[in-house]
């Protein structure tokens, strides 16, 4: 998934990102000087001193206070999900939530099969049932209740139970986030991810920990970064996604921003007072922090395998499987990056008729056929505390 960023003009400030990054370089005192001098206002209305604060971050904040269908709601919007597209609408009625694809947020160049956008809908069905089963909810999970090809995914239906299972994964909902940040050299303990954290049907996860087999896997995940930022098309379909001012961020509520992408404090503070950065830029960025950053510091990847990446059923399958995963990362104190450039170059090579350059060395990795790898990401014990990402308001999501 690229991560770069779409382009707010703002003229009146002649410094290039580049400059801002090496200016960062040299300390905080230097850069505010900067944000005074150069753009002292835009650093205001640019969200310089308002990370994580304001209607788009509410939900984070609010959520543990919450009560009743609405907390259950609110756990699944706040749950992972494919370049931040929120792609779902949620129909409440009693005790009873429909969880439904939203079109309009799906992505077909750079999810092409759609395992992104369904298994991302996963994500937020298995948010929810966590949340409820916490809160002493049993919840029966009809998936396509009206068929795999509609776009209503899934009936949650919740029940008085009592059980409260899954208290430690419900309690790491708000703490949650992408951390795309550097790893440290530590190696992880897998243990701490049980049969119990780890368990829905039809998915499993299957780890890479042997050193070279991760570098191989590291070599795989630049190349195909390099593919899809050498694809104009799918990489401007990316672009399109992020927000790079805060009037985006609170305009559309969803997408990716500076804030999520891992870089120190004061990167960051010198990046949202200097020009938003081109596509070109974003590609460049993306690429070197895939090859100096985000591989170079893997401590281990873990891949959602199933019985095949194109079923419906199983990409949602799939989906709960990774929250599951996040969230005992989180409990874990460990971080996590998703990481799916592989499988979405795979797949728009497939869709476009281009030459399949990546499935058989991805199947090689695997051990088993490239058909079976639905999703990735990577783990380690995280350098940095990741950004909060925006999320919708209960009342746009929740549709009659
Ligand atoms: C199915 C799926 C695929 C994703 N793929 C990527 C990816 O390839 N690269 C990446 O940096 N993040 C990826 N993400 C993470 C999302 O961008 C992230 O969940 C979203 O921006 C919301 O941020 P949060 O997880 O911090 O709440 C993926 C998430 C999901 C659920």
């Amino acid at each position: 998934m690229a991560t770069n960023t779409v382009t707010d003009e703002y003229p009146e400030i002649s410094l290039t990102r580049r400059d801002g990054l090496k200016l960062a370089a040299l300390g905080i005192g230097s850069v505010a000087t900067l944000g005074v001098g150069v753009g002292g206002l835009r650093a205001v209305t640019n969200g310089a001193f308002s990370a994580g604060s304001g209607d788009p971050y509410d939900l984070w904040h609010d959520w543990s206070t919450m009560s009743g269908i609405e907390r259950v709601v609110a756990a699944g919007v706040l749950a992972c999900n494919p370049h931040n597209t929120q792609p779902w609408r949620m129909v409440v009625h009693g005790d009873t939530i429909d969880v439904h694809s939203d079109p309009s947020r799906r992505m077909p160049l750079n999810d092409a099969s759609g395992r992104e956008h369904f298994a991302g809908l996963g994500c937020a069905v298995e948010n929810m049932v966590i949340a409820a089963r916490a809160a002493g909810s049993a919840s029966q999970v009809t998936l396509f209740p009206d068929g795999p090809l509609s776009d209503h995914v899934a009936r949650i239906a919740l029940k008085k139970d009592r059980t409260g299972q899954d208290r430690d994964l419900a309690a790491a909902i708000p703490h949650r986030h992408t951390n795309r940040g550097p790893y440290t050299s530590a190696p992880v303990d897998l243990s701490g991810f049980t049969e119990q954290s780890s368990r829905v049907h039809g998915a499993s996860v299957l780890w890479i920990t042997d050193e070279q087999a991760r570098q191989r896997l590291g070599r795989l995940y630049v190349e195909a970064t390099e593919a899809i930022t050498a694809d104009t098309a799918q990489s401007t379909e990316a672009f399109t996604w992020f927000r790079s001012s805060r009037d985006s961020i609170d305009k559309h509520r969803d997408g990716l921003t500076l804030d999520g992408q891992g870089l120190s404090g004061l990167t960051v503070f010198a990046a949202k007072l200097l020009p938003a950065q081109s596509r070109k830029d974003g590609d460049d960025y993306w690429v070197k922090a895939t090859r100096e950053v985000h591989t170079a510091t893997a401590a281990a990847y873990g891949v959602i395998t199933v019985d095949d990446v194109t079923d419906r059923t199983a990409q949602v399958n799939g989906g709960r499987l990774l929250t599951r995963m996040h969230l005992t990362a989180t409990t874990l104190g460990l971080g996590l990056h998703h990481m799916n450039q592989i499988t979405e170059r795979i797949d728009r090579d497939t869709t476009a008729g281009h030459p399949d350059v990546f499935s058989a060395r991805w199947a090689a990795l695997l051990g088993r056929p490239a058909s079976t790898g639905l999703l990735s990401f990577r783990i380690g014990h995280p350098e940095r505390t990741p950004g909060l990402s925006p999320r919708r308001s209960l009342d746009a999501v929740i549709t009659s």
